[in-house]
């Protein structure tokens, strides 16, 4: 295999990658805003490898260099000895180590010590066996999260913990959601196979894609045929829209969801719901709503949105304005879609779970008053930990006697065997992690 002509300013713009996240910013916000467009793709490739073996690259390099060198030439060497732990393979040794130390020599803050990080890489080839047992030892290289990320996961997941942590470095699967209000399944079926695109359907709306291709190659994309949605997030519509049943001869369901962006789940709702459902899509975040409102126009679909606190109804409803259903996707670690965002464990802190409840508790507190009785809040976070999910509900229904709980999958996790048929068996691809619960409020 040769090395592709820029794989060492790839190398080095990679490297710069995990600098900036280990310094707390998403990866996928430096990869738009700083990464040369140019390289993004394979600098994003070879990021997201990074990522997904960085506790066991931080050992590695622990042992090969014990006193910790510039961060840049930290990052240079990390990022390539998860390369090299990466199977399979993606260079073969000698094109890694060549073009690593031309990486190092495009820098003044690398040059110096180009020769340190071609020696390190060279001695992690002779002595891999023994470096990865001993490495082995810590938690943070065997499972590549944080050690506290680890411990959680354990104590909420006692049986699973161990295939959770595995999946979270799997690559992610492609699943789309077709928009039956612009064609219908079986012919956007036919025209993938006609393109060549390999497309396979998972049910009424969702099809699966064994090889990812760029959303702008799948057949009417910009005309809002389809729009990409894991199997987990495409259950929220059918949960809030069956519980509600159909309308009442007064007419359309009022529904809110209070936090819309970037909208996947409000565009589901009107899909599916047609008139039969007005929607009203808050986010705090005006740049984010304002992929909502790009969403809904590229698939064909209308929402009121707004701009808001939705923990703080008061400051954007009329006083007497309630819903008869409301979708609360609430903030939360996202530590149930790690294998799409291998960033998220090293961007975390343990705090953050604590204060993530906190504003879910908030927003849970301040929308329910909206809430007709009879009516239906579906509560969802696309977490693993049970401290944003079962423990949550557990506490506001304590602490409401007229939330009542309706049957919803609870936490979903990405193993086949701990869903209990709640996603269905597909048998090709594992949904994100989420968790769902449904509440009724008595009438
Ligand atoms: C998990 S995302 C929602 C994903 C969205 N439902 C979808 O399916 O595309 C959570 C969103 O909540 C928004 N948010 C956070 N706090 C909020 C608040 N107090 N009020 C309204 N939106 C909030 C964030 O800006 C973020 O866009």
């Amino acid at each position: 295999m040769t090395a592709p002509p820029q794989l060492a300013a790839q190398l080095q713009w990679a490297a710069r990658g995990l600098q900036a996240v280990q310094a707390g910013q998403s990866s996928t916000d430096w990869l738009t805003t700083q990464c040369p467009p140019a390289l993004r793709p394979g600098v994003q490739a070879l990021l997201l490898t990074a990522l997904r073996h960085w506790g066991r690259a931080q050992a590695l390099r622990q042992q090969l260099t014990p006193k910790t060198p510039h961060p840049a030439v930290d990052a240079l060497l990390c990022l390539c000895l998860a390369l090299r732990v990466h199977e399979p393979a993606p260079y073969p040794e000698h094109t890694l180590v060549s073009q690593a130390v031309e990486a190092a020599k495009k820098e003044p803050r690398t040059k110096a010590l180009a020769a340190l990080i071609n020696a390190c890489l060279r001695r992690f080839g002779r002595e891999r066996e023994a470096l990865m047992a001993l490495t082995d030892r810590e938690t943070q290289a065997r499972w590549n999260h944080p050690a506290w990320w680890v411990d959680r996961l354990r104590a909420d997941h006692p049986d699973h913990w161990q295939d959770l942590l595995a999946q979270a470095q799997q690559h992610p699967p492609m699943v789309l959601r077709v928009n039956l209000r612009r064609t219908t399944l079986s012919d956007w079926l036919d025209r993938c196979r006609q393109m060549g695109i390999e497309a396979r359907p998972l049910g009424a709306v969702a099809v699966w894609l064994p090889q990812p291709v760029p959303v702008q190659r799948l057949p009417g994309f910009d005309q809002g045929h389809c729009s990409v949605q894991d199997l987990a997030a495409q259950m929220a519509a059918p949960l809030l829209l069956d519980a509600l049943g159909p309308p009442p001869q007064t007419g359309p369901w009022q529904l809110l969801d209070a936090c819309a962006a970037p909208g996947g789940k409000t565009a589901h709702l009107l899909e599916r719901a047609g008139a039969d459902a007005e929607v009203l899509a808050l986010d705090v975040d005006a740049s984010r709503l304002s992929r909502v409102r790009d969403n809904l126009l590229r698939l064909g679909l209308r929402a009121r949105t707004q701009v808001a606190d939705a923990a703080c109804p008061d400051t954007w409803a009329e006083p007497a304005e309630v819903f008869d259903g409301i979708l609360l996707d609430a903030p939360c670690s996202a530590s149930g879609i790690v294998r799409r965002h291998p960033d998220i464990p090293w961007l975390r802190r343990p705090d953050d779970l604590d204060g993530l409840a906190r504003q879910q508790r908030a927003l849970l507190e301040g929308l329910w008053p909206r809430l007709k009785p009879g009516g239906f809040l579906l509560y969802c976070t696309c977490s693993v930990f049970r401290v944003e999910g079962e423990t949550q509900l557990e506490t506001f229904v304590a602490h409401n006697t007229d939330a009542l709980r309706r049957p919803a999958p609870g936490h979903l996790i990405p193993v086949k065997a701990a869903n209990r048929g709640s996603v269905g068996d597909n048998g090709v691809c594992e949904p994100d992690g989420f968790f769902y619960a449904l509440l009724q409020k008595a009438g």
